[in-house]
């Protein structure tokens, strides 16, 4: 293992104003997004939308890598260069989500594990030859009343911790992304209660497997309020919380946190990320608190673009606006 490159990388990923940019929607994923603007989900389609997020001017200075999907990765823009060129002669490091998505975990009602790991040691070595800088891999954990059990966030921790281990292996950073769903009624204290659990589990797991701390990225959700609660915690209560669930559970080692937006409409994912990064300094948190979006980076960019070509212009306008107001909540400035 090359411990200073992993640790080059991990650093780079999340330098300072920077962020990632989530791209990775699998077939189906991406197949309701384009639904939601009335475009066939096809390869061309696909391709000249991603190309026009990737080739938009100016983002450089905000983004820092993109994760990809396994097509992406394979694939050539118009003009036949390959997409992975396309990122890495702008600086951008390409990344590729290598988990093959969810499935029920065996009796355990209501509870997802992760599937993946058959192979994956030889998929991650020709993702590296293919040119990827960083993994990522999403495991699920759903707030009731009856979730998550200790057996789902075992489950699902331990094969994070292998996906991790392999990773670095072959060289690439992994991102580490455990994410507790904001979907319910729940109040804040039992997200707070939930994502602390959760993160002893996967830090537990990451040392027993032995992953370098140094060398992997988290991807979590904020601490915040359900979807559908009453009473919505604001983004300082957000930030405080969400810092005191970290000093608890994550080791200074991790040179970054990169959190995913999870559905939260933009301008509350962005005030959060804002008061969050304004908060660091004062709570002097030892990790860069830096952002992995899909949703909150790709909903403007993906209404204007609406899948004509006549709107890349406006669409690579959405995305920059959104990249540089992104990139300015990362830095405690929007
Ligand atoms: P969202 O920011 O849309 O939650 O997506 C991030 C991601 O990569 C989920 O795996």
């Amino acid at each position: 293992m090359d411990k200073q490159r992993l640790a080059q990388t991990a650093q780079a990923l999340v330098a300072e104003g920077k962020g990632i940019l989530a791209a990775d929607e699998s077939g189906g994923t991406i197949k309701r997004r384009f639904d939601s603007i009335n475009v066939e989900s096809t390869e061309d389609n696909r391709r000249n939308y991603r190309e026009m997020l990737f080739r938009t001017a100016g983002v450089d200075k905000f983004i820092s890598g993109v994760i990809l999907f396994d097509e992406t990765i394979r694939q050539d823009a118009a003009d036949g260069t390959s997409m992975v060129k396309v990122l890495s002669d702008r600086g951008i490091i390409p990344g590729i989500k290598v988990d093959k998505g969810t499935v029920p975990l065996p009796e355990a009602p209501d509870e997802l594990v992760t599937e993946g790991l058959d192979g994956l040691r030889d998929r991650l070595k020709e993702y590296n030859d293919l040119g990827a800088g960083f993994t990522k891999w999403r495991a699920v954990i759903s707030i009731s009343d009856n979730t998550p059990t200790s057996y789902g966030l075992a489950a699902n921790a331990h094969a994070l911790a292998r996906f991790a281990a392999l990773s670095q292996e072959a060289g690439l950073v992994p991102i580490v992304e455990p994410e507790v769903l904001r979907d319910g009624d729940h109040d804040i204290d039992r997200c707070f209660e939930v994502t602390e659990e959760t993160l002893r589990e996967v830090f537990e797991q990451l040392a027993q497997q032995k992953v370098l701390l140094e060398g992997m990225l988290l991807k979590p959700s904020m601490v915040i309020s359900g979807g559908s609660s009453a009473k919505r915690a604001d983004p300082d209560e957000v930030a405080e919380r969400t810092i005191e669930c970290f000093k608890r559970t994550l080791p200074a080692s991790v040179p970054g946190v990169v959190f995913l937006s999870g559905g939260e409409p933009d301008d509350s994912v962005t005030a959060n990320l804002n008061a969050l990064n304004k908060q660091a300094a004062v709570a002097k948190a030892p990790w860069e608190l830096s952002f992995s979006f899909g949703r909150s980076l790709q909903g403007a960019p993906l209404t204007a673009w609406a899948g004509k070509a006549e709107n890349t212009e406006a669409a690579a306008l959405a995305f920059y606006t959104r990249a540089k107001l992104t990139g300015e909540a990362r830095k405690g400035a929007a």
